[in-house]
Protein backbone atom coordinates (compact mmCIF):
# COMPACT_ATOMS: atom_id res chain seq x y z
CA UNK A 1 0.00 0.00 0.00
CA UNK A 2 2.34 2.84 -1.14
CA UNK A 3 -0.17 5.11 0.94
CA UNK A 4 1.07 4.20 3.95
CA UNK A 5 5.10 4.60 2.96
CA UNK A 6 6.91 7.39 4.83
CA UNK A 7 8.98 10.25 3.23
CA UNK A 8 12.39 9.11 4.79
CA UNK A 9 14.98 7.94 1.97
CA UNK A 10 17.79 7.20 4.18
CA UNK A 11 17.36 5.62 7.57
CA UNK A 12 19.96 4.81 10.48
CA UNK A 13 18.56 3.07 13.78
CA UNK A 14 20.79 2.55 16.45
CA UNK A 15 19.80 2.39 20.73
CA UNK A 16 22.03 5.45 21.26
CA UNK A 17 21.06 8.10 18.98
CA UNK A 18 22.24 11.46 18.28
CA UNK A 19 21.06 12.99 21.05
CA UNK A 20 19.59 13.75 24.17
CA UNK A 21 17.38 15.67 26.50
CA UNK A 22 17.90 16.92 29.95
CA UNK A 23 14.83 19.16 31.73
CA UNK A 24 16.00 21.95 33.01
CA UNK A 25 14.97 23.40 36.65
CA UNK A 26 13.22 25.87 34.84
CA UNK A 27 11.01 23.12 32.97
CA UNK A 28 12.82 23.68 29.77
CA UNK A 29 14.63 21.06 27.52
CA UNK A 30 18.10 21.02 26.87
CA UNK A 31 19.53 19.36 24.00
CA UNK A 32 22.79 17.52 24.00
CA UNK A 33 24.32 16.62 20.45
CA UNK A 34 26.38 13.57 20.19
CA UNK A 35 29.60 12.60 17.99
CA UNK A 36 30.82 9.87 16.43
CA UNK A 37 31.66 8.11 12.98
CA UNK A 38 27.48 7.85 12.09
CA UNK A 39 26.71 11.38 13.16
CA UNK A 40 29.30 12.75 11.02
CA UNK A 41 28.19 10.05 7.84
CA UNK A 42 25.13 10.94 8.45
CA UNK A 43 25.89 15.28 7.68
CA UNK A 44 28.10 14.27 4.39
CA UNK A 45 25.04 13.15 2.82
CA UNK A 46 23.30 16.98 3.38
CA UNK A 47 20.11 17.90 4.97
CA UNK A 48 17.88 17.80 1.64
CA UNK A 49 18.72 13.83 1.48
CA UNK A 50 15.61 12.84 3.75
CA UNK A 51 17.72 11.29 6.22
CA UNK A 52 15.90 9.91 9.93
CA UNK A 53 17.61 8.65 12.99
CA UNK A 54 15.38 6.09 14.41
CA UNK A 55 16.75 5.46 18.61
CA UNK A 56 15.31 5.29 22.00
CA UNK A 57 14.91 7.50 24.25
CA UNK A 58 16.90 7.05 27.00
CA UNK A 59 16.59 9.34 29.97
CA UNK A 60 13.61 10.85 31.60
CA UNK A 61 14.54 13.92 29.08
CA UNK A 62 14.30 11.99 26.64
CA UNK A 63 11.08 10.99 27.13
CA UNK A 64 10.00 14.25 28.45
CA UNK A 65 10.68 15.45 24.92
CA UNK A 66 9.12 12.51 23.12
CA UNK A 67 6.02 13.68 24.84
CA UNK A 68 6.24 16.91 24.22
CA UNK A 69 6.57 15.77 20.83
CA UNK A 70 9.62 18.28 20.79
CA UNK A 71 12.34 16.41 18.99
CA UNK A 72 14.53 17.49 16.11
CA UNK A 73 14.38 17.28 13.07
CA UNK A 74 15.72 14.51 11.39
CA UNK A 75 15.40 12.07 14.39
CA UNK A 76 12.56 10.10 16.24
CA UNK A 77 12.86 8.49 19.67
CA UNK A 78 11.36 5.76 20.18
CA UNK A 79 9.69 5.50 23.91
CA UNK A 80 9.67 2.03 24.49
CA UNK A 81 8.33 1.36 28.27
CA UNK A 82 11.21 1.60 30.70
CA UNK A 83 11.31 -2.17 31.67
CA UNK A 84 11.10 -3.67 28.73
CA UNK A 85 14.21 -1.33 27.72
CA UNK A 86 15.68 -1.84 30.68
CA UNK A 87 15.94 -5.64 30.27
CA UNK A 88 16.59 -5.62 26.58
CA UNK A 89 19.52 -3.25 26.63
CA UNK A 90 21.10 -4.49 30.28
CA UNK A 91 20.09 -7.83 30.40
CA UNK A 92 20.29 -9.16 26.78
CA UNK A 93 22.50 -6.40 24.56
CA UNK A 94 24.84 -5.97 27.69
CA UNK A 95 24.99 -9.04 29.53
CA UNK A 96 24.39 -11.44 27.03
CA UNK A 97 25.32 -10.58 23.56
CA UNK A 98 27.91 -7.94 24.27
CA UNK A 99 29.92 -10.62 26.57
CA UNK A 100 29.62 -13.70 23.82
CA UNK A 101 30.77 -11.16 21.39
CA UNK A 102 33.45 -10.19 23.77
CA UNK A 103 34.35 -13.42 25.44
CA UNK A 104 33.91 -12.12 28.64
CA UNK A 105 31.83 -15.05 30.59
CA UNK A 106 33.89 -16.98 33.61
CA UNK A 107 32.37 -19.95 32.35
CA UNK A 108 32.43 -22.03 35.52
CA UNK A 109 29.32 -20.20 37.11
CA UNK A 110 27.89 -18.19 33.76
CA UNK A 111 26.01 -17.80 31.42
CA UNK A 112 23.05 -19.42 32.94
CA UNK A 113 20.15 -19.51 30.54
CA UNK A 114 17.21 -19.53 32.59
CA UNK A 115 13.39 -18.59 32.47
CA UNK A 116 14.65 -15.31 33.53
CA UNK A 117 16.79 -14.86 30.28
CA UNK A 118 13.73 -16.40 28.38
CA UNK A 119 11.60 -13.65 30.06
CA UNK A 120 14.19 -10.89 28.96
CA UNK A 121 14.75 -12.20 25.61
CA UNK A 122 10.83 -11.64 25.02
CA UNK A 123 11.73 -7.65 26.02
CA UNK A 124 14.44 -7.86 23.08
CA UNK A 125 11.69 -9.67 20.73
CA UNK A 126 9.47 -6.43 22.00
CA UNK A 127 12.26 -4.28 21.91
CA UNK A 128 13.62 -5.05 18.06
CA UNK A 129 9.66 -4.94 16.92
CA UNK A 130 8.98 -1.69 18.11
CA UNK A 131 12.16 -0.38 15.90
CA UNK A 132 11.32 -2.23 12.46
CA UNK A 133 7.59 -1.34 13.01
CA UNK A 134 9.19 2.69 13.04
CA UNK A 135 11.23 2.13 10.03
CA UNK A 136 8.54 0.41 8.28
CA UNK A 137 6.21 3.32 8.97
CA UNK A 138 8.41 6.12 8.23
CA UNK A 139 10.78 4.72 5.22
CA UNK A 140 9.85 6.03 1.57
CA UNK A 141 9.47 2.54 -1.13
CA UNK A 142 13.00 1.08 -1.87
CA UNK A 143 14.86 3.63 0.99
CA UNK A 144 17.82 2.10 2.38
CA UNK A 145 18.07 1.24 6.26
CA UNK A 146 21.20 1.13 8.12
CA UNK A 147 20.71 -0.93 11.70
CA UNK A 148 23.76 -0.52 13.84
CA UNK A 149 24.48 -3.05 16.26
CA UNK A 150 23.91 -5.91 18.62
CA UNK A 151 21.14 -4.45 20.07
CA UNK A 152 19.10 -4.53 16.84
CA UNK A 153 19.95 -8.17 15.62
CA UNK A 154 16.31 -8.90 14.88
CA UNK A 155 15.32 -5.93 13.15
CA UNK A 156 16.66 -6.75 9.24
CA UNK A 157 14.57 -9.59 9.49
CA UNK A 158 11.49 -8.42 11.08
CA UNK A 159 11.55 -5.62 8.58
CA UNK A 160 12.03 -7.45 5.89
CA UNK A 161 8.54 -9.30 6.68
CA UNK A 162 6.80 -5.82 6.99
CA UNK A 163 8.56 -3.87 4.10
CA UNK A 164 10.37 -6.49 1.63
CA UNK A 165 10.73 -3.12 -0.79
CA UNK A 166 13.86 -1.55 1.26
CA UNK A 167 17.21 -1.87 1.27
CA UNK A 168 18.63 -3.24 4.72
CA UNK A 169 22.33 -2.49 5.48
CA UNK A 170 23.40 -3.89 9.06
CA UNK A 171 26.56 -2.51 10.68
CA UNK A 172 28.46 -4.43 13.73
CA UNK A 173 30.32 -1.78 15.59
CA UNK A 174 31.51 -4.86 18.28
CA UNK A 175 33.51 -8.14 17.78
CA UNK A 176 32.02 -11.03 16.22
CA UNK A 177 32.38 -13.92 17.99
CA UNK A 178 34.02 -17.80 16.94
CA UNK A 179 31.29 -20.30 16.26
CA UNK A 180 32.89 -22.34 19.31
CA UNK A 181 31.71 -19.94 22.03
CA UNK A 182 28.71 -18.15 19.97
CA UNK A 183 27.42 -22.16 20.61
CA UNK A 184 26.95 -20.82 24.21
CA UNK A 185 23.60 -19.20 23.41
CA UNK A 186 20.87 -21.83 23.40
CA UNK A 187 20.35 -23.27 19.65
CA UNK A 188 16.99 -21.66 19.12
CA UNK A 189 18.73 -17.88 20.31
CA UNK A 190 21.69 -18.17 18.25
CA UNK A 191 19.62 -19.35 14.65
CA UNK A 192 17.08 -16.51 15.76
CA UNK A 193 19.82 -13.99 16.33
CA UNK A 194 21.31 -15.18 12.74
CA UNK A 195 18.27 -15.41 10.64
CA UNK A 196 17.27 -11.53 12.08
CA UNK A 197 20.75 -10.52 10.77
CA UNK A 198 20.44 -12.53 7.63
CA UNK A 199 16.94 -10.12 6.55
CA UNK A 200 19.76 -7.86 5.54
CA UNK A 201 20.78 -7.30 2.30
CA UNK A 202 24.25 -6.73 3.20
CA UNK A 203 25.83 -6.57 6.65
CA UNK A 204 28.74 -4.54 7.42
CA UNK A 205 31.91 -5.47 9.88
CA UNK A 206 34.84 -3.41 10.87
CA UNK A 207 37.37 -6.27 10.17
CA UNK A 208 38.02 -9.01 8.19
CA UNK A 209 38.49 -10.98 11.35
CA UNK A 210 35.10 -10.43 12.32
CA UNK A 211 33.15 -10.81 9.20
CA UNK A 212 35.01 -14.05 8.59
CA UNK A 213 33.79 -15.17 12.33
CA UNK A 214 30.15 -14.00 11.18
CA UNK A 215 30.44 -16.36 8.64
CA UNK A 216 31.51 -18.71 10.14
CA UNK A 217 28.64 -18.80 12.64
CA UNK A 218 26.28 -18.25 9.83
CA UNK A 219 27.85 -21.77 7.82
CA UNK A 220 27.46 -23.98 10.99
CA UNK A 221 23.92 -22.45 12.38
CA UNK A 222 22.20 -21.69 9.76
CA UNK A 223 23.22 -23.32 6.21
CA UNK A 224 25.48 -20.31 5.18
CA UNK A 225 24.81 -16.60 4.77
CA UNK A 226 22.20 -17.19 1.50
CA UNK A 227 22.10 -14.23 -0.46
CA UNK A 228 23.11 -11.40 2.07
CA UNK A 229 26.18 -9.87 0.92
CA UNK A 230 29.12 -9.05 3.86
CA UNK A 231 31.24 -6.57 3.91
CA UNK A 232 34.43 -4.56 5.59
CA UNK A 233 34.89 -0.92 6.60
CA UNK A 234 37.13 0.13 8.66
CA UNK A 235 36.19 3.24 10.07
CA UNK A 236 38.92 5.56 10.44
CA UNK A 237 39.72 8.91 12.53
CA UNK A 238 38.18 12.11 11.40
CA UNK A 239 41.60 14.10 11.30
CA UNK A 240 40.08 17.18 10.05
CA UNK A 241 37.86 17.92 13.11
CA UNK A 242 40.58 16.12 15.58
CA UNK A 243 43.40 18.62 14.98
CA UNK A 244 41.26 21.37 14.64
CA UNK A 245 39.29 20.30 18.27
CA UNK A 246 42.08 19.35 19.90
CA UNK A 247 43.95 23.25 19.56
CA UNK A 248 40.75 24.88 20.97
CA UNK A 249 41.16 26.86 24.10
CA UNK A 250 39.97 24.33 26.41
CA UNK A 251 42.33 21.57 25.43
CA UNK A 252 44.84 24.25 25.58
CA UNK A 253 43.89 24.80 29.48
CA UNK A 254 43.21 20.99 29.98
CA UNK A 255 47.36 20.82 29.13
CA UNK A 256 48.34 23.02 31.49
CA UNK A 257 46.57 21.69 34.28
CA UNK A 258 47.68 17.97 33.31
CA UNK A 259 51.30 19.65 33.01
CA UNK A 260 51.11 20.31 36.73
CA UNK A 261 49.51 17.22 37.58
CA UNK A 262 52.04 15.18 35.60
CA UNK A 263 55.03 17.29 36.78
CA UNK A 264 58.55 18.58 34.92
CA UNK A 265 60.31 16.45 32.92
CA UNK A 266 58.33 13.04 33.07
CA UNK A 267 57.25 10.72 30.13
CA UNK A 268 53.69 9.53 30.08
CA UNK A 269 52.23 6.55 29.52
CA UNK A 270 48.37 7.38 28.30
CA UNK A 271 45.41 5.73 28.61
CA UNK A 272 41.92 6.81 27.51
CA UNK A 273 38.71 4.26 27.75
CA UNK A 274 35.02 3.67 28.73
CA UNK A 275 35.21 1.67 31.30
CA UNK A 276 34.51 -1.54 29.48
CA UNK A 277 35.51 -4.80 31.24
CA UNK A 278 36.79 -5.68 27.29
CA UNK A 279 39.34 -2.73 27.87
CA UNK A 280 41.39 -4.50 29.99
CA UNK A 281 42.50 -1.28 32.58
CA UNK A 282 43.76 -3.40 35.59
CA UNK A 283 46.06 -5.82 33.23
CA UNK A 284 47.37 -2.24 32.12
CA UNK A 285 47.48 -1.03 35.64
CA UNK A 286 49.65 -4.57 36.61
CA UNK A 287 51.83 -4.09 33.47
CA UNK A 288 52.70 -0.15 34.73
CA UNK A 289 53.40 -1.71 38.27
CA UNK A 290 55.87 -4.83 36.67
CA UNK A 291 57.76 -2.01 35.04
CA UNK A 292 58.57 0.01 37.77
CA UNK A 293 59.77 -3.14 39.61
CA UNK A 294 61.98 -4.05 36.70
CA UNK A 295 62.90 -0.91 35.73
CA UNK A 296 63.11 1.28 38.70
CA UNK A 297 64.81 3.69 36.50
CA UNK A 298 61.52 4.85 35.45
CA UNK A 299 60.28 5.84 38.97
CA UNK A 300 59.64 9.53 39.07
CA UNK A 301 60.54 9.96 35.77
CA UNK A 302 57.21 8.63 34.33
CA UNK A 303 53.60 9.03 34.92
CA UNK A 304 50.50 6.79 33.78
CA UNK A 305 47.40 8.98 32.88
CA UNK A 306 44.63 6.53 32.78
CA UNK A 307 41.07 8.21 31.74
CA UNK A 308 38.82 5.70 32.49
CA UNK A 309 35.14 7.00 32.10
CA UNK A 310 31.87 5.62 33.37
CA UNK A 311 29.91 3.06 31.14
CA UNK A 312 26.51 1.39 31.59
CA UNK A 313 27.03 1.59 35.62
CA UNK A 314 23.29 0.06 36.01
CA UNK A 315 25.31 -2.95 35.77
CA UNK A 316 26.94 -4.60 39.09
CA UNK A 317 29.52 -6.56 37.53
CA UNK A 318 30.25 -2.76 35.54
CA UNK A 319 30.59 -1.31 38.80
CA UNK A 320 32.87 -3.77 40.73
CA UNK A 321 35.15 -3.25 37.61
CA UNK A 322 35.11 0.89 37.73
CA UNK A 323 36.04 -0.38 41.87
CA UNK A 324 38.94 -2.53 40.83
CA UNK A 325 40.39 -0.14 38.89
CA UNK A 326 40.68 2.65 41.44
CA UNK A 327 41.82 0.08 44.16
CA UNK A 328 44.63 -1.22 41.65
CA UNK A 329 45.62 2.61 40.89
CA UNK A 330 45.90 3.41 44.57
CA UNK A 331 47.34 0.79 45.57
CA UNK A 332 50.08 2.23 43.01
CA UNK A 333 50.61 5.22 44.25
CA UNK A 334 50.29 4.28 48.10
CA UNK A 335 53.22 1.92 47.29
CA UNK A 336 55.42 3.55 44.62
CA UNK A 337 54.72 7.53 44.96
CA UNK A 338 56.61 10.06 46.31
CA UNK A 339 56.30 13.83 47.82
CA UNK A 340 56.92 14.92 44.24
CA UNK A 341 55.39 12.06 42.26
CA UNK A 342 52.41 10.49 42.04
CA UNK A 343 52.88 7.16 39.44
CA UNK A 344 49.36 6.49 38.27
CA UNK A 345 47.21 10.54 37.62
CA UNK A 346 43.37 8.43 37.16
CA UNK A 347 40.51 10.40 35.84
CA UNK A 348 36.81 8.79 35.79
CA UNK A 349 35.14 11.64 35.13
CA UNK A 350 34.02 12.11 31.47
CA UNK A 351 35.69 15.31 29.54
CA UNK A 352 36.76 14.72 25.62
CA UNK A 353 38.83 17.97 25.77
CA UNK A 354 41.12 16.40 28.51
CA UNK A 355 40.95 13.27 26.90
CA UNK A 356 42.39 15.35 23.85
CA UNK A 357 45.24 17.04 26.15
CA UNK A 358 46.23 13.65 27.15
CA UNK A 359 46.27 12.48 23.15
CA UNK A 360 48.78 15.37 22.61
CA UNK A 361 50.83 15.25 25.70
CA UNK A 362 51.68 11.47 25.26
CA UNK A 363 54.78 9.90 24.99
CA UNK A 364 53.29 6.37 24.81
CA UNK A 365 49.36 5.18 24.36
CA UNK A 366 48.51 2.04 25.80
CA UNK A 367 45.84 0.17 24.18
CA UNK A 368 45.47 -3.11 25.18
CA UNK A 369 41.66 -4.72 25.05
CA UNK A 370 40.97 -8.43 25.68
CA UNK A 371 38.80 -7.98 22.69
CA UNK A 372 37.71 -4.95 20.64
CA UNK A 373 35.68 -3.98 17.42
CA UNK A 374 37.76 -1.47 16.40
CA UNK A 375 39.61 1.21 19.33
CA UNK A 376 39.25 4.47 17.88
CA UNK A 377 41.75 5.90 20.55
CA UNK A 378 44.79 3.66 18.55
CA UNK A 379 43.87 5.21 15.75
CA UNK A 380 42.97 8.95 17.27
CA UNK A 381 46.23 9.73 19.37
CA UNK A 382 48.93 9.67 16.43
CA UNK A 383 46.63 11.61 14.71
CA UNK A 384 46.32 14.53 17.57
CA UNK A 385 50.19 13.82 19.61
CA UNK A 386 52.22 16.96 19.41
CA UNK A 387 55.70 14.92 19.93
CA UNK A 388 54.85 11.90 18.30
CA UNK A 389 53.96 8.89 20.11
CA UNK A 390 54.90 4.77 20.08
CA UNK A 391 51.71 2.80 20.29
CA UNK A 392 51.24 -0.38 22.54
CA UNK A 393 48.48 -2.36 21.14
CA UNK A 394 46.53 -5.74 21.64
CA UNK A 395 46.60 -8.17 18.94
CA UNK A 396 42.96 -8.40 20.04
CA UNK A 397 42.20 -4.66 18.69
CA UNK A 398 40.42 -4.40 15.57
CA UNK A 399 42.98 -1.54 14.96
CA UNK A 400 45.45 -4.04 15.09
CA UNK A 401 44.95 -5.36 11.42
CA UNK A 402 45.29 -1.94 10.32
CA UNK A 403 48.01 -0.33 12.85
CA UNK A 404 50.13 -3.77 13.94
CA UNK A 405 53.08 -3.00 11.66
CA UNK A 406 53.69 0.18 13.05
CA UNK A 407 53.02 -0.61 16.70
CA UNK A 408 54.32 -2.26 19.51
CA UNK A 409 52.19 -5.49 19.48
CA UNK A 410 51.10 -7.63 22.97
CA UNK A 411 48.89 -10.22 24.19
CA UNK A 412 46.99 -8.69 26.30
CA UNK A 413 46.82 -11.47 28.93
CA UNK A 414 50.26 -11.29 29.23
CA UNK A 415 51.59 -8.48 31.65
CA UNK A 416 55.23 -9.18 31.65
CA UNK A 417 54.84 -8.72 28.29
CA UNK A 418 52.76 -5.53 28.24
CA UNK A 419 55.20 -4.02 31.02
CA UNK A 420 58.22 -4.82 28.38
CA UNK A 421 56.10 -3.41 25.66
CA UNK A 422 56.57 -0.17 27.63
CA UNK A 423 59.66 -0.40 28.35
CA UNK A 424 60.42 -0.27 24.59
CA UNK A 425 57.93 2.05 23.95
CA UNK A 426 59.38 4.79 26.39
CA UNK A 427 62.88 3.99 25.08
CA UNK A 428 62.28 4.25 21.41
CA UNK A 429 64.48 6.66 19.52
CA UNK A 430 62.58 9.99 18.81
CA UNK A 431 63.43 9.70 15.00
CA UNK A 432 61.59 6.03 14.87
CA UNK A 433 59.08 7.49 17.04
CA UNK A 434 58.00 9.68 15.06
CA UNK A 435 58.39 7.75 11.67
CA UNK A 436 55.88 5.22 13.06
CA UNK A 437 54.03 8.36 14.46
CA UNK A 438 53.55 9.27 10.67
CA UNK A 439 52.36 5.67 9.62
CA UNK A 440 50.18 5.09 12.00
CA UNK A 441 48.46 8.19 11.45
CA UNK A 442 48.41 7.83 7.10
CA UNK A 443 47.31 4.16 8.13
CA UNK A 444 44.65 5.58 11.11
CA UNK A 445 43.01 8.15 8.51
CA UNK A 446 42.68 5.93 5.55
CA UNK A 447 38.86 5.61 5.79
CA UNK A 448 37.69 8.78 7.53
CA UNK A 449 34.02 8.74 8.94
CA UNK A 450 32.16 10.21 5.68
CA UNK A 451 33.75 8.40 3.49
CA UNK A 452 33.03 5.15 5.25
CA UNK A 453 29.16 6.05 5.90
CA UNK A 454 29.03 6.88 1.82
CA UNK A 455 30.61 3.93 1.11
CA UNK A 456 27.95 1.68 2.49
CA UNK A 457 24.92 3.22 1.63
CA UNK A 458 26.78 3.59 -1.73
CA UNK A 459 26.99 -0.75 -1.51
CA UNK A 460 23.96 -1.24 -0.34
CA UNK A 461 22.42 1.00 -2.65
CA UNK A 462 23.82 -0.33 -6.03
CA UNK A 463 24.56 -4.13 -4.31
CA UNK A 464 22.24 -7.05 -5.70
CA UNK A 465 18.83 -7.02 -4.24
CA UNK A 466 18.88 -10.27 -1.89
CA UNK A 467 15.71 -11.45 -2.59
C1 LIG B 1 30.71 0.79 22.21
C2 LIG B 1 30.64 -0.12 21.03
C3 LIG B 1 29.43 0.14 20.18
C4 LIG B 1 28.18 0.26 21.01
C5 LIG B 1 28.35 1.24 22.12
C6 LIG B 1 27.14 1.27 23.00
O1 LIG B 1 31.08 2.07 21.81
O2 LIG B 1 31.79 -0.04 20.24
O3 LIG B 1 29.32 -0.98 19.34
O4 LIG B 1 27.07 0.60 20.24
O5 LIG B 1 29.46 0.85 22.88
O6 LIG B 1 27.41 1.99 24.14
P1 LIG B 1 26.29 2.39 25.17
O7 LIG B 1 26.94 3.38 26.07
O8 LIG B 1 25.18 2.97 24.38
O9 LIG B 1 25.91 1.13 25.88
Amino acid sequence: MASSFGAAQVLVASNRGPVSYEVGEDGSLRARRGGGGLVSGLSAIGPEAGALWVCSALSDGDREAVRRGAGEDGVRMLDIPADVHADAYNGIANSVLWFVHHMLYQTPLEPVFDAEFRRQWASYETYNRAFAEALAEEAAQGAAVLVQDYHLTLVPGMLRELRPDLRIGHFSHTPWAPPEYFAMLPGDIAAQVLRGMLGADRLGFLTRRWADAFTACCERFAGGLGDTAVGVHGLGADADFLRARSHEADVEERIVALRAEIGEGRRTIVRVDRTELSKNIVRGLLAYRQLLDDHPEWRERVVHVAFAYPSRQDLAVYRDYTAEVQRVAEEINERYGTPGWRPVVLHVKDDFARSLAAYRLADVALVNPIRDGMNLVAKEVPVVSDGACALVLSREAGAHEELGEDAITVNPYDVVETSRALHEALTMSGDERADRTKRLAAAATALPPARWFLDQLDALREGPVSR
